[in-house]
Parts: structure tokens; C-alpha cells; sequence
């Protein structure tokens, strides 16, 4: 089974991105099964209704999300019933499910999104007992997490934890591919950040001028996207059989 994993899409240029590499990048490398990480995919960050109808439409299977999952407060009905995993390591009550299972070829595919903790602002719970509890939970031939995490040691930490239970680990979050594609001992493909799909050169997808006008004076400003110039794509390919991994990086 090939899994191709898209990094997180960032607002417009992102979409933009998208429709303009994922048709390609899904014919050269096969891929038979497509998770995207959907965060940031609408504009003002969260996902929409109408944006994960047209990912479907295009041949997505799982949407992941992370700390903006419920940005779109009109949209968390969608986390109830649609192919979308909410990070799992949020509270009782929380809106949303903790996986996802879907069937390809006679085999079933788990996806789970979790939530780092270190640098992180969610009160959340911790991602390595609430993977305990639900790999109790799931009976399927190939799991997949993705990590959306800032800290690199809480990614390696919880990898060596998962590996041999888990069939991949890739994180998401920091919005820039790391280059440690490896396999675990015990098998789990792992890497630490898939990186994003967007504008190339803006502040890890935010406008350039008011990121660095926020460095430069300390005052917070809720992030602008950057909305012009050349773009990126970076996803992950997982072939869960053969047990190898191969990142995806595009720069224009
Ligand atoms: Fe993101
Ligand atoms: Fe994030």
C-alpha cells in the first residue's frame, strides 16, 4: 500500500499549491491513498465544508488537522461525520474523532492525529498515554500518526515509543520538511516534519513584512497570510509494505 502524506496546506497559496502539484506528484508516485494535513487549509486557518468536499472530490481519503482544528466555528459539524481526524489528545466533550478507519484492497488503514505538548498552548492531554489507550482500541492491518508537534525531542521520543506498534509516524506543525526520512528498528517509517504545501519564501506562510515588523518590535498580531510569489509542495511517500519512505520537496 502506497500512502502519500501532503503537508500542511496553508491558506490560498496553499490550495493554489495544491491544485497545481497534487495531480502529478500522485501519478509519479502511485499512490494508492492520499492524507492530507488540513489545518490551515481555509483562509483565517481551520478547514471548511466546501474546501474538504473539493479535497474528496480530488481523491484525498483522511484529512488531519492540529492546533487550528476548531478555528472554523461553522465548520465542527464537519469533524463529526466527515474522513477527518481532530487531534486525539483533546479532552472529554471534545467535538470530532479520535481516528479514522477506512478499507483499501481488503485491508484496513487507521489514520491518528495527535498533539505535541512541548511549546505547544493546548491544555492537552498527553499524546503518548492516549496512543496506550487507543492502540487497545484499534484492530487494523496498517496505523499511520501524524505527530503535530514543534518540539523535534517530544517527535523522537514518542516514535521510539510507537515504533513496532504503529506502521508510520510522520509530524506535521512546524510548516518546514525535515530531511531524517529513516526507518525505526521494529519497522515504523518515520519523519519529523512533512513541511508545508504554500508560499515559498513567506514566514513559514505568513506575510514577510508583518513577521519580521513583529520581530522587530515584540507586538503580537494575529498572522496575514502571504499571498503572492512562488510556491512549495512537500509531502511524504509511505509504502507500507516494502516498509520505505521517500519525502516529496518542490520549490519553484
Ligand atoms: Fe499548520
Ligand atoms: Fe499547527
Amino acid at each position: 500500500m502506497r500512502v502519500l502524506f501532503v503537508g500542511d496546506i496553508y491558506m490560498d497559496m496553499g490550495r493554489l499549491a495544491f491544485q497545481k502539484y497534487f495531480e502529478q506528484v500522485k501519478r509519479q508516485t502511485k499512490a494508492q491513498f492520499v492524507i492530507v494535513n488540513g489545518e490551515n487549509i481555509a483562509t483565517g486557518n481551520g478547514i471548511t465544508e466546501t474546501i474538504y468536499k473539493e479535497l474528496m472530490s480530488q481523491g484525498v481519503n483522511i484529512v488531519t488537522l492540529g492546533n487550528h482544528a476548531y478555528t472554523q466555528r461553522d465548520s465542527i459539524d464537519l469533524l463529526e461525520k466527515g474522513n477527518i481526524c481532530r487531534p486525539a489528545n483533546y479532552g472529554v466533550g471534545a467535538k470530532g474523532k479520535e481516528y479514522v478507519t477506512l478499507s483499501y484492497n481488503g485491508k484496513k488503514i487507521t489514520v491518528i492525529n495527535l498533539l505535541g505538548r512541548v511549546f505547544m498552548k493546548d491544555q492537552i492531554d498527553n499524546p503518548f498515554t492516549k496512543m496506550d489507550t487507543l492502540l487497545a482500541q484499534i484492530d487494523s492491518d496498517y496505523i499511520i500518526v501524524d505527530f503535530h508537534a514543534e518540539a523535534t525531542s517530544e517527535k523522537y521520543a514518542l516514535a521510539n515509543y510507537l515504533d513496532g506498534r504503529v506502521s508510520a509516524m510522520v509530524g506535521t506543525h512546524t510548516h518546514v520538511p525535515t530531511a531524517d526520512s529513516i526507518v525505526f528498528p521494529k519497522g515504523m517509517l518515520y519523519l519529523s516534519d512533512v513541511g508545508m504545501t504554500g508560499t515559498k519564501y513567506g514566514i513559514i506562510g505568513g506575510e514577510i513584512k508583518q513577521g519580521i515588523r513583529k520581530f522587530l518590535s515584540g507586538v503580537p498580531e494575529r498572522v496575514n497570510p502571504e499571498n503572492s510569489g512562488p510556491l512549495q509542495f512537500n509531502a511524504v511517500l509511505l509504502d507500507l509494505e516494502q516498509r520505505k519512505i521517500e519525502r516529496i520537496n518542490i520549490y519553484e
